[in-house]
């Protein structure tokens, strides 16, 4: 939804860099964007003629290179990236880093960030298993370094044992999950060239091959923001709604491999990748849009709908009368979840949400029996959840209910998709 995500990877002197050129060729069919830092030692095992052809951005060598410091200082190297793996990490990086020693670019960047780190360990068995690379290991996990555990294995020098990098596609999915894009896993086997529009998996960023992913072949249908009843043609009933967790729900339901629909009323939101949008702004508008997209697997109905429209929209700007306020007449809106229920089409898996300020877990219960759906997924509303990034709901089922305590809304959508994939 929002600018791709940016890695920084530094590629260290050892055979398994080889496999840093594959790993960028993953991160930048993921939809991510990467530069790339090569060490000295890197560079007697790839050029980084190679690795700017496939990253398509300049590869950094040098800490005094004048260029760089005019133009793109190493502090702004790291402070532009979302996240910097180090691949293949080697025993001296390693042990440079543990000891906050900065003598190259880069050691210098990493000492001088505060982005996180992803080390990625490649060498030698017996250096692995050496005293001093296992003590910089656990200093380095202590300072918040995410380290990922070497394979075990044939050895290019003809060992055997822990030490080998993991293949490109594993680096990818930690990289992938880090973050914070569990579904985004393993693009390699994605070759799916078809144009936007044609297909609505389009556009998607390259996720794990289509069959792997927990909701390939599944239609979503998402609503989503508030909705805007017009009173004349410059006055409208509108909502708080910032349509933050209904398009997050999409998103994450579009990762796991769902053609997904999102009906969503007027917010300024960008579209998930790989979403089909669909735009209303009232609420009959919003019901008709779900009824023309059925037959969907699951349906969601996050949208804050408005309960009442005006009877009759002036066709003029309504004039002051006086000190009388013109009268509005209010009629009631259809209940699109509860039409959905006992809809011919009833998608096989119907959830609504509740937003509540008290009494949340028995409220949803009731509305659960009330609007016939499956689950009602309920949030407290009485701090700043609308508008807001955090979330914290009860889901309420047939069975029981659980609370899912305050977390990001995008972490409450991918809990969701997830227990969603597991119910289907
Ligand atoms: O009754 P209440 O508005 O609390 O119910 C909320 C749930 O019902 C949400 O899932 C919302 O999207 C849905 N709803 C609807 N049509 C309405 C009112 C609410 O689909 N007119």
């Amino acid at each position: 939804m929002d600018k791709p995500k940016h890695i920084l990877l530094i590629i260290g002197g050892g055979i398994a860099a080889y496999k840093a050129s594959e790993l960028i060729r993953l991160i930048k069919k993921s939809g991510m964007t990467v530069r790339c830092v090569l060490t000295e030692s890197g560079a007697q095992f790839v050029t980084p003629m190679t690795l700017a052809a496939l990253s398509e951005n300049e590869v950094h060598t040098t800490l005094w290179s004048l260029k760089d410091e005019t133009e793109m200082g190493h502090i702004q190297l790291s402070r532009e990236a979302d996240l910097i793996v180090i691949c293949p990490a080697t025993a001296n990086l390693l042990a440079k880093m543990a000891g906050g020693i900065a003598d190259d670019l880069a050691t210098t960047l990493l000492l001088a960030t505060d982005t996180s780190v992803l080390a990625v360990p490649a060498m030698n068995v017996r250096m692995w298993q050496h005293a001093a690379t296992q003590r910089n290991i656990e200093q380095l996990q202590k300072d918040g370094i995410n380290v990922m555990p070497p394979d075990e294995g044939d050895m290019a020098c003809g060992e055997y044992g822990p030490g080998r990098m993991p293949e490109p596609e594993a680096l990818m999915a930690e990289i992938a999950s880090l973050m914070g894009s569990p579904f985004l896993t393993v693009p390699g086997a994605d070759t799916d060239e078809t144009e936007l529009g044609a297909n609505p998996l389009a556009g998607q960023p390259a996720f794990a091959p289509d069959q792997h992913r927990p909701l390939h072949g599944k239609h979503v249908l998402v609503t989503a923001g508030p909705t805007r009843e017009p009173i004349d043609p410059v006055r409208y009933i509108a909502n708080r709604s910032s349509g933050l967790q209904g398009f997050a729900i999409a998103q994450a339901a579009a990762e796991a491999g769902a053609q997904v629909t999102l009906v969503a009323g007027p917010v300024h939101l960008p579209t998930p990748a790989g979403v089909m949008r669909v735009d209303v702004e009232t609420a009959l508008e919003m019901e008709s849009a779900v009824h023309d997209a059925l037959p969907a697997d699951v349906a969601i109905m996050v949208a804050a709908v408005a309960d009442w429209r005006a009877n009759t929209k002036a066709e003029q700007k309504i004039k002051k009368k006086g000190d009388a306020p013109a009268p509005l007449e209010l009629i009631e809106n259809p209940d699109i979840l509860a039409g959905l229920a006992t809809h011919d089409k009833r998608p096989g898996l119907l959830i609504g949400f509740a937003a509540e300020t008290e009494k949340i877990a028995e409220h949803a219960r009731a509305k659960l029996a009330k609007k016939r759906c499956d689950w009602i997924v309920a949030n407290d509303v009485s701090g700043d959840v609308m508008g807001g990034t955090d979330n914290s709901v009860h889901i309420v089922t047939d069975t029981g209910s659980e609370i899912w305590e305050r977390m990001p809304k995008s972490d409450v959508a991918q809990k969701l998709v997830q227990k969603i994939s597991e119910e289907i």
